[in-house]
């Protein structure tokens, strides 16, 4: 059985065969060819959090398979509002399909939830610890649109304090040769432990002195939802945003990305330069899927 939890549980070698295979299901994820590999078999999605384009491309990624989807998404509608422990729901769920994607506000959930299940389990992001298949459709991305992965220079911007796709993304761009600017406020730095963990060629900066010289710029929204309180959600509120203005400087070939959903770190004058990147990103999260998904039922 092969969970997914954490992109530490990947080497660079089962990165690059996953994004390998990920290419070979582009015409698939994109309605050109039709392909049933996942005939027969179901994938139980259970999301703790809101969720968009994490839920509905791993439902896309299965359908074009062959495959079918459950959902328990709203849990006033389910047993878990009467109080049904995760322990359970995992262990009924798991009777029913053939792999559980889980998205759950507490960190380590899904490593619980693995640990309950009698299927494989793929973290979809527990609070802020990891978000293992937004990095694979991360670093799919790089690889597609800037040509490579070593040798890249990347800005990580935002909310790293809180930001799971940050936590994830960081410890796979250490496997590959790349150089990392942090930006953000001092109150959203990342956290000490993690950048030591990291190792390699990491340096905080500020955006106008490094914008000439970044291949991607990777930001992230405030994660509201993670803050202790209201007021120290206030203070750092709309402390940082990108417009065309800001991205004068940027090389022709530097991409924006962005997991998504954006709040108003990004203006939509961005979404008109040649730089923007983050809508085609979350294409690639379908193709990305199904090689995850394939992986782990087949
Ligand atoms: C991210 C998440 O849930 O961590 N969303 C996503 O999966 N694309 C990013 C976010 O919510 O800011």
């Amino acid at each position: 059985m092969k969970h997914l939890i954490s992109i530490t549980d990947l080497d660079r070698e089962d990165i690059s065969y996953i994004l390998k295979k990920a290419e070979e299901f582009e015409d698939v994820a994109m309605g050109k060819r039709k392909l049933r590999i996942l005939e027969g078999k179901i994938l139980g999605n259970l999301f703790f959090e809101p969720s968009t384009r994490t839920r509905m491309s791993f439902e896309v990624a299965m359908k074009r398979l062959g495959g079918d989807v459950i959902n328990m998404t709203a849990q006033e509608a389910s047993s878990v509002a009467k109080g049904e422990t995760l322990a359970d729901t995992i262990r009924v769920v798991s009777g029913y399909c053939d792999a559980i994607v889980i998205r759950h506000p507490l960190e380590g959930a899904a490593r619980f939830a693995a640990e309950n299940s009698s299927v494989p389990v793929i973290n979809a992001g527990d609070g802020a610890g990891q978000h293992p298949t937004q990095t694979l459709l991360d670093l799919y991305t790089i690889k597609k649109e800037c040509g490579r992965l070593d040798g890249i220079t990347i800005a990580l911007m935002g909310d790293l304090k809180y930001s799971r796709t940050i936590h994830s993304l960081i410890k796979a761009l250490a496997l590959f040769e790349m150089k990392i600017y942090l930006i953000s406020p001092e109150a959203l730095a990342l956290p000490e432990d993690i950048i030591e963990d990291v190792g390699g060629e990491i340096k905080k900066a500020r955006l106008e002195d490094v914008i000439s010289e970044i291949d991607v710029l990777y930001v992230t929204r405030i994660q509201k939802e993670r803050f202790p309180d209201e007021e120290e959600y206030r203070k750092v509120s709309g402390s940082y945003r990108i417009t065309a203005e800001t991205l004068k400087k940027a090389k022709d070939g530097m991409i924006v990305m962005h997991p998504l959903p954006r709040v108003d770190e990004i203006h939509p004058s961005v979404d008109a330069t040649k730089h923007a990147r983050y809508f085609q990103q979350s294409f690639y999260g379908v193709p990305v899927r199904m090689a995850i998904l394939s992986e782990v039922m087949l």
